[in-house]
């Protein structure tokens, strides 16, 4: 490039009628990544800009069509209104998001940051009360909507499980849900029927956000996979747009990979690859649902051969507490991401996931244990991002989220510099 990369980003910026923060979630690279290329050269901190990226942005300018796509769009009304369902502010599905809709709010969540970091507090939420009523096992879920609630300065209050809860008694759908809306201001919900949430929400017009309905669909989680994945590939120097993204397991009843495909679906040139076992393919309607863009989908049922080229590894759980009959009620050996497979199948920059639990009793071979210090398995700072995250969900549903940048105050206690034994091999990524 004749031009130093400063010069060619501003000017691109400058024709996209950009700023920083939406030129660089148009793009698919965090905000702090895109900084450190405007920086002037000799600067310590500046770095060059990947290649990719490059020719990334010079495709933009060069066709019209496509400037005209990710130029500044008129944005109508608080992101809220946009992703409402039945003009109701509640999260039920990821199908209630466009590119531009959930790159909005990941804005929102790296604005959550230093919340999240434990470095600042905020109360823009005092006063308000969540209602987490989990009708299912659930570790991460129903303790980070609490957090992230908390966090914002709000307060929790739990019901676990049916046994501790009147519907042992016979009540239904409609009536708790009608009743917990006297008591609390939004309502996270988990429960083990599929489309069981959206009748909570058809009962209410406060918030609700579906915590995973049985086999249907788990949006927190897909929105943080997501973030997670534009993270990595921002430490990485890498562009979602055109990226493989493998998904093995359990991807019939796997509820998190059902949202995640629908949403990166809404990228550009996608290549997927789903590798199950025999009996637990995904669903044909969500594989046809997430191929209209255009996106290239393989099936197979050999992890080695499905490996091959992944930008992302997402693996999953046998979801024994749905199965039926006759379907494999764990893998077999050869299906388990483990060091030696992806050592052998995928480069030093692939990204393996996972939305936890792992499965970690012996015969289950879920992902194992020996990648746990190698800095491509991102499975905790993909659980860490559960945090910002679900507070921009509260943040946007509940209309905060322009608040929060002003009410942010320094914390009074000392937190560790890392959190993780691990974390400090990505001290300065973020
Ligand atoms: N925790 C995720 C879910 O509830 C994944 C899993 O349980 O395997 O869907
Ligand atoms: N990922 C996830 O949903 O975890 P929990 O089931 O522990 O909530």
């Amino acid at each position: 490039m004749a031009i130093s990369q400063q010069v060619f980003l501003r000017d691109a910026m400058r024709r996209m009628n950009l700023t920083r923060d939406v030129f660089a979630a148009r793009i698919g690279v965090k905000r702090r990544a895109l900084d450190t290329w405007l920086l002037p050269e000799g600067s310590q901190e500046a770095r060059a800009m990947p290649e990719v990226v490059g020719r990334f942005v010079t495709e933009i300018v060069e066709n019209g069509a496509l400037m005209e796509k990710y130029a500044q769009s008129a944005q109508s009304g608080p992101l809220r209104d946009r992703i409402a369902v039945d003009s109701k502010h509640q999260l039920l599905s990821v199908d209630q998001f466009s590119r531009e809709s959930v790159e909005e709010l990941f804005r929102v969540a790296d604005l959550m940051q230093p919340i999240a970091r434990r470095r600042k507090v905020s109360r823009v939420l005092e006063g308000a009360v969540l209602g987490n009523l989990f009708f299912e096992a659930s570790t991460r879920t129903r303790v980070s909507f609490g957090a992230a609630f908390c966090r914002l300065g709000g307060s929790v209050c739990d019901t676990t499980g049916f046994t501790f809860s009147s519907m042992a008694k016979g009540e239904s759908i409609y009536d708790t849900s009608r009743v917990m809306s006297g008591y609390v201001d939004a309502m996270v919900v988990r429960h083990p029927e599929r489309g069981s949430v959206a009748e909570f929400a058809a009962a209410t017009n406060i918030p609700v956000v579906n915590g995973g309905d049985g086999a249907g669909e788990h949006p927190s989680q897909a929105l943080l996979d997501l973030y997670t994945i534009l993270t990595e590939f921002s430490r990485l120097g890498k562009l979602l747009d055109g990226a493989h993204i493998v998904m093995a397991g359990d991807l019939k009843y796997g509820r998190t990979v059902h949202s995640l495909i629908k949403l990166l679906a809404l990228y550009r040139g996608m290549t997927f690859t789903l590798v199950s076992p025999e009996g637990l393919e995904m669903p044909s309607e969500i594989i046809e649902q997430s191929g209209r863009g255009g996106h290239t989908i393989h099936q197979t049922h050999s992890l080695r051969d499905g490996l091959k080229g992944a930008d992302v590894i997402y693996a999953t759980r046998v979801q024994k507490e749905r199965l039926a009959g006759d379907e494999p009620g764990s893998y077999s050996s050869a299906f388990q991401v483990n060091r030696a497979i992806v050592d052998e199948c995928c480069g030093p920059d692939v990204v393996v996931m996972h939305p936890l639990p792992r499965d970690s009793r012996e015969g289950a071979f879920d992902l194992s244990t020996d990648l746990d210090h190698d800095p491509r398995l991102a499975i905790f700072r993909q659980a860490d991002n559960g945090i910002p995250v679900r507070m921009a969900i509260f943040a946007v549903l509940m209309g905060v989220e322009g608040l929060v940048q002003h009410s942010l105050r320094d914390v009074t206690w000392a937190p560790p510099s890392h959190i993780g034994p691990d974390d400090s091999v990505f001290h300065g990524m973020y």
